[in-house]
């Protein structure tokens, strides 16, 4: 589907502070496809699309997973926010005729995942560093980004395990186990 079309879904899902969020994303996921050699069109319709599911409640959320049959793990049924990840994969390649690849961008754009293409390195940090967040460590995630693509998702995949820590929260083993795949793309 063409990325004009994407959007129009998106906006109907969506509330305005979200779309918002989703344009801002899907700008930085333009300059950063530029910066680092990908196609910029598909790099776009993943960044507008990534949260297409965030606003489904917990109750549509497990019917939608139930119905049809995406399996899911404990942390999250009893975390359903990272649902909406696969939950967004799954609408991007049914209804948007999203590539393998493009979907795996948007499943893996919460925890991170082993074998993360450039497109899902692209959503990843693109998610972290759009213009509506304001991080304080932005100015040096950029500078990382700078250097490599993959020091800046190591050093989001830090952050974000650092936070789960500090908040006594589970961390999903997704996480653990991009933080060791990208270790071995950086050696
Ligand atoms: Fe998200
Ligand atoms: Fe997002």
């Amino acid at each position: 589907m063409e990325l004009e079309k994407i959007q129009e879904y998106v906006k109907n899902q969506l509330s305005d502070k979200r779309y918002y969020h989703s344009k801002c994303v899907m700008e930085r996921s333009r300059e950063l496809a530029e910066k680092y050699g990908a196609d910029i069109k598909i790099a776009e319709k993943i960044g507008i699309a990534h949260d297409v599911a965030k606003e489904m409640s917990e109750e549509e959320k497990l019917k939608y997973v139930k119905d049809n049959h995406i399996e899911i793990d404990d942390i999250e049924r009893k975390n359903t926010s990272l649902l909406h990840a696969k939950i967004g994969k799954d609408i991007c390649i049914k209804k948007f005729g999203f590539s393998k690849s493009m979907g795996q961008a948007i499943a893996n754009h919460t925890t991170g995942n082993k074998d993360m293409d450039i497109y899902s390195k692209i959503l990843f940090i693109a998610d972290r560093t759009s213009k509506d967040r304001n991080f304080e460590d932005l100015e040096y995630l950029n500078e990382l980004a700078d250097k490599g693509i993959d020091e800046a998702v190591l050093y989001i995949l830090n952050k974000k395990i650092e936070l789960q820590i500090k908040k006594r929260a589970p961390i999903h083993i997704n996480g653990i186990i991009a933080r060791n795949y990208i270790l071995e793309e950086i050696i």
